[in-house]
């Protein structure tokens, strides 16, 4: 079977395969630095350049920002695009890094051999699977499966600024039958998953200013107010007692989950206590009227994501400072409207502040959640790949992080998407120590293989 023939020059094929993964990690695209703006058109060149030794018509194309990659290559059969993201997120705290982050090792570790590295598991290793899998197809074929655009982003971990503007102009060419997304992890680990609904992301910056220059605390506190006691008094007001979040309408839009749905979720047996007591948690922090499950997949959230403001350094300063600052992200489900709950939450805050005291804000992108069709055929036909290649049945699943791309996709595109991806639950994505498992990028590869495979 050709299939077979093409799954064993995967295996044989790996040294190769993990050598040139390695290769793109080494290259600094962290997109949100300008520092890094020639490494991120330098990723995008690597990636043109792999493709078109596969006989892609490759190329990168410049946007205000970072560098898309598009690349066609002609097939019968479906036509599917194929999106990742070769931007990385930045490698900072440093010194929580055992190895440089660039500089991507190989690790034996006591769950097997790791590649650690920034970007190894989000998103260049995902990335590098499907690449890897039309390597191997078309040595052992001399063609594709079928028709492919390959569409890598260069900016999507810092909001994917040109993104729209590039689908709106590029509507013609970048049209599918159906998009393929990796950027997504397995399901505890082991059991792979195609995402049927993420959630959207709304960031907001705020800054507090009480008095017009720092003040000495002993000769102004107490008559002087403090901008720090505003914040965190509004910071700590944004729950209640049960994890209910306090902004006003914000639930307006929040759907119940449908039996069907819950179902199929309550069936995964989601083993919250592994899950936290993998980083040193136990307790569920959201909604205390609802599972775990819910609140880490069809639940909003709000965080603060970053506070500072006064004397942070060595040492102690009796400071009364003129400022306080705060990052404040929602993760947003169902029918929530970003732009509505941007305002709800600024006018919310205002009313909170005491006399003398103003607020700006600074907005930090706002994304819809995404509900995926899975009409389409390739959808049944993947599971059963999956099921395959992972000895486990594929499962529906949700995903609590946000990818914008497949919205647009949709909204811009017409095209529905497929997202399924190889992470697991301790790759520490945007974390130090990043790493992705050499049996997610292998299993990975062979994943694609067989996806391909099933729907052509
Ligand atoms: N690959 C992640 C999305 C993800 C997160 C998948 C967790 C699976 C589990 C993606 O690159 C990402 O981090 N997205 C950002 C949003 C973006 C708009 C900055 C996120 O979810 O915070
Ligand atoms: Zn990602």
């Amino acid at each position: 079977m050709s299939l077979d023939a093409v799954l064993s020059r995967i295996d044989d094929d790996l040294p190769n395969a993990i050598d040139r993964l390695m290769e793109l990690l080494r290259i600094q695209s962290i997109s949100t630095d300008p520092a890094c703006k020639t490494q991120c058109s330098k990723a995008a060149d690597w990636l043109v350049a792999d493709l078109k030794g596969l006989g892609v018509d490759a190329q990168s194309r410049e946007t205000p920002g970072h560098p898309m990659v598009v690349g066609h290559v002609e097939g019968d059969g479906p036509h599917i695009l194929f999106y990742g993201h070769y931007d990385v997120q930045p490698v900072d705290p440093l010194d929580l890094w055992d190895n440089d982050p660039f500089d991507p090792q190989i690790e034996d570790t006591a769950k097997g051999k790791v590649i650690r590295g920034r970007g190894s598991s989000d998103d260049k290793g995902q990335l590098m699977t499907f690449v890897e899998a039309c390597r191997a197809w078309k040595a052992e074929h001399g063609k594709m499966p079928c028709r492919i655009t390959f569409f890598f982003e260069g900016e999507e971990e810092s909001g994917s600024p040109s993104l729209v503007p590039f689908l709106e102009e590029n509507k013609d060419e970048l049209k599918a039958d159906l998009a393929f997304i990796c950027d997504t992890g397995l399901f505890e680990s082991r059991v792979p998953a195609i995402i049927t609904q993420l959630r959207g992301l709304l960031g907001e910056e705020m800054t507090i200013t009480a008095a017009n220059k720092d003040l000495h605390s002993g000769m102004f506190g107490g008559l002087a107010m403090n901008p720090i006691r505003v914040l965190s008094g509004i910071l700590a007001n944004l729950h209640d007692d049960n994890g209910r979040i306090q902004v006003p309408n914000f639930y307006v839009g929040v759907p119940e989950l449908p039996a069907e749905i819950a179902d199929q979720w309550k069936a995964l047996e989601f083993d919250h206590s592994e899950f936290l007591g993998d980083v040193g948690l136990s307790v569920p922090a959201g909604e205390q009227d609802r599972s775990p499950i819910e609140m880490i997949w069809s639940r909003p959230t709000a965080d603060v994501n970053g506070i500072w403001g006064g004397y942070t350094g060595d040492g102690f300063k009796t400071v009364l400072p003129a400022q306080a600052h705060a990052k404040v992200s929602f993760r947003l489900v169902g029918q929530q409207d970003p732009h509505t709950i941007r305002d709800s939450f600024r006018a919310w805050v205002k009313a909170q502040l005491p006399a003398d005291v103003t607020v700006e804000f600074n907005g930090h992108g706002a994304s819809a959640a995404g509900q995926m069709s899975t009409a389409h055929p390739a959808f049944e036909q993947s599971r059963a790949a999956l099921g395959a290649e992972w000895g486990h049945e594929a499962a529906f699943a949700g995903c609590g992080g946000s990818i914008p791309v497949a919205g647009h996709f949709n909204g811009i595109l017409g095209m529905d998407a497929m997202l399924v991806g190889w992470g697991k639950d301790d790759d520490q994505l945007h974390s130090p120590n990043e790493k992705y498992d050499v049996e997610s990028f292998h299993k990975g590869i062979r994943s694609w293989a067989r996806i391909l495979d099933a729907i052509t």
